[in-house]
Formats: C-alpha cells, sequence, structure tokens
C-alpha cells in the first residue's frame, strides 16, 4: 500500500487510464483521474494551475491522439497532444519535484527491423503519429529527470475502442472478414499498462535516489501477426458462447488494406529491461481474453 502519495491520471477516459483510475485506488494511492473535459493537457495555464494545486507525487499521462489516420491530417492537433501536452506536464511536475509517466508507442519505429525492437534501436517513425508521439518522449525527457516512457502495443481493453470489440462486432455481422496477416506484434491489454505503471509509480515514489529513469518496453506475449489475434479473439468468442460461429478469416497483405498512415510490419518489442528493472513481465493478453464477455456487453 503506498498510503497518503497523490497520483494524478490525465486521458482517464481511454483505455489506459479507465484502467489506471480503478487500479490505482485499489493499490491505495489518493487518485486525481480527469479527462480533455476537466484538463485540457494542451493548455499550459490550466495544466501548471492544476498541479499546483493538487501537488501529486506522481503524474502518470494517458492522454494522446491516438487516431493514426487521422493524425495524417490532423497535424496540429496531434503534435499539441502528443508533444505539447506531455512537455506542460513534465515541466509542472518537475516545478515540484514530482514524476512523470508517459505512454508511448511502437510507431517511433519504422518496422523493418527483422528481430524484436530494444530500448536503444534507432527511432524511425512513419507518419504524424508516431513523429508526434516521439516528439513527446523527447520533451518529457528534457523537461524532467524523473521520467519513464513506457512504449506499448496493440491495446486492448474492456473500455473504449480497440481491435477486440471490433472483431467481435464484425463477427456478428459478416461471413467472412478479410485480416492483415504480415504485420506481427504483441497485443497488449490496458489493465496490464496499468498494472505496470502503478509498480513503477511505487519505486519511483518510495526509492526515487535507485529509480533508473528513462524509456522502457512493455508489450504482450507471443508476439503473432493481426490473422492469429483475429483467430484467438473468435476460438474464445465460440467457446464461451458469445458467438454461435467465427467468420471465415481470410489473410490480407498490408498492400490489400491501405490506410492513411503506414503501419510498421513489425511492432514486436523486446520487454527484457522493464523485467530486470521492476520485475514486470510480459503482457498475457490471451489470459486477459477470458473476460472476453465484458468487451461484448460495452
Ligand atoms: N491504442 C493503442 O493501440 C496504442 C498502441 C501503442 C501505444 N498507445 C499509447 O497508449 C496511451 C493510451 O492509449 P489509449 O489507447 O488508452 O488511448 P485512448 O483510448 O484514445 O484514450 C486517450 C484519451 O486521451 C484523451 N485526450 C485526448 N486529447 C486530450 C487533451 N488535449 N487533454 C486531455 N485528454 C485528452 C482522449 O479524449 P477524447 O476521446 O476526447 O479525444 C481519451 O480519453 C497513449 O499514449 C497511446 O499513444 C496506444
Amino acid at each position: 500500500m503506498i498510503g497518503l502519495k497523490k497520483i494524478l491520471v490525465t486521458g482517464a477516459y481511454g483505455q489506459v487510464g479507465f484502467c489506471l483510475t480503478q487500479l490505482a485506488a485499489e493499490y491505495g494511492w489518493a487518485v486525481l483521474a480527469i479527462d480533455r473535459d476537466k484538463l485540457d493537457i494542451t493548455d499550459f495555464s490550466a495544466v501548471e494551475l492544476l498541479i499546483k494545486e493538487y501537488q501529486p507525487d506522481v503524474i502518470i499521462n494517458a492522454a494522446a491522439h491516438t487516431a493514426v489516420d487521422k493524425a495524417e491530417t490532423e497535424i496540429d492537433a496531434s503534435y499539441a497532444i502528443n508533444r505539447d501536452g506531455p512537455k506542460y506536464l513534465a515541466e509542472a511536475a518537475a516545478t515540484i519535484g514530482a514524476t512523470i509517466l508517459h505512454i508511448s508507442t511502437d510507431y517511433v519505429f519504422s518496422g523493418d527491423k527483422e528481430g524484436l525492437y530494444t530500448e536503444n534501436d534507432p527511432v524511425a517513425p512513419q507518419g504524424i503519429y508516431g513523429t508526434s508521439k516521439l516528439a513527446g518522449e523527447e520533451a518529457v525527457i528534457a523537461a524532467n529527470k524523473k521520467h519513464i516512457i513506457l512504449r506499448t502495443a496493440w491495446v486492448f481493453g474492456e473500455h473504449g475502442n480497440n481491435f477486440v470489440k471490433t472483431m467481435l462486432r464484425l463477427g456478428l455481422q459478416r461471413d467472412q472478414l478479410g485480416i492483415v496477416a504480415d504485420q506481427f506484434g504483441g497485443p497488449t491489454y490496458a489493465g496490464d499498462i496499468a498494472a505496470a505503471l502503478l509498480v513503477i509509480a511505487e519505486k519511483a515514489v518510495m526509492s526515487p535516489e535507485t529509480t533508473q529513469w528513462g524509456v522502457y518496453h512493455f508489450a504482450g506475449a507471443p508476439h503473432v501477426s493481426w490473422y492469429q489475434f483475429a483467430q484467438a479473439i473468435f476460438d474464445k468468442a465460440v467457446e464461451t458462447n458469445i458467438l454461435a460461429k467465427a467468420p471465415k478469416l481470410n489473410a490480407l497483405t498490408t498492400a490489400d488494406y491501405p490506410t492513411a498512415a503506414k503501419r510498421p510490419a513489425n511492432s514486436r518489442l523486446n520487454c527484457d529491461k522493464i523485467f530486470s528493472e521492476f520485475n514486470i513481465r510480459p503482457s498475457n493478453w490471451l489470459q486477459a481474453l477470458n473476460n472476453l464477455s465484458a468487451y461484448a456487453l460495452q
């Protein structure tokens, strides 16, 4: 229990923010969880005022512009939310000696590497979303020594929109689905991201002098293609009677399914560093699918 320590969660209505809000209280934090309606993170004065008033020990920024295709045209909004907002939060945190935990993405990489991406691999984002998220990482690192950047990928949870919910919806509507089979990654349960961040937050507050600040990868295992992920979702949906029958899945290539923003072919993140530093294991996404009825009901 972290008794009397205060945490501020931004983007609290998002997939990860929602889980963070629930779990932080369970972990014993005093929590102020807010989204855009209470704090627009792109408004520097509002960020500064709220942080001065609330005096959090830790700020977890789960707010982001996550619509990767829209980002290609919503360029100003992407940079405001993904770069400037995190910068303001990190700066305001630094003025009161607070820690900032910020979530980033596999999209900072090109996706061209053969093996798993480590924290030391060169970054080369391919679109506005990835470029603006990378700029956010750099801004947070520059603004506040007490920072952790958690890069994750393929996020899904009971709350919010994601691939699992899309599959369940389409599975009810169609007999056949085309799913991309040449992009690989680790599906990551939002609740596991929240739990990982709270483990790090506790260490940061209890032992700041021995906390290794920096960039960490946290994603799910085993690694799969979107096609294989869809298969696992439909297997579970049939097994648990959410669907009477799975649709036939047709394997597509990236070229068959053009999108405004380029997707990395390889989103597989090496998560060894977070295990050796914080004893945090990869998200067990298959286990998280055991709760599939909660996704169907939302
Ligand atoms: N989703 C993925 O697959 C994925 C993959 C890798 C990394 N990530 C990263 O993981 C983190 C959490 O993602 P998520 O999937 O939980 O995101 P999400 O569900 O899209 O939630 C983001 C939240 O931030 C809010 N927000 C947007 N602009 C804001 C602003 N100016 N001020 C305050 N709040 C604002 C959004 O509100 P509105 O709904 O009103 O915009 C939304 O509630 C993000 O940093 C994202 O980049 C996500």
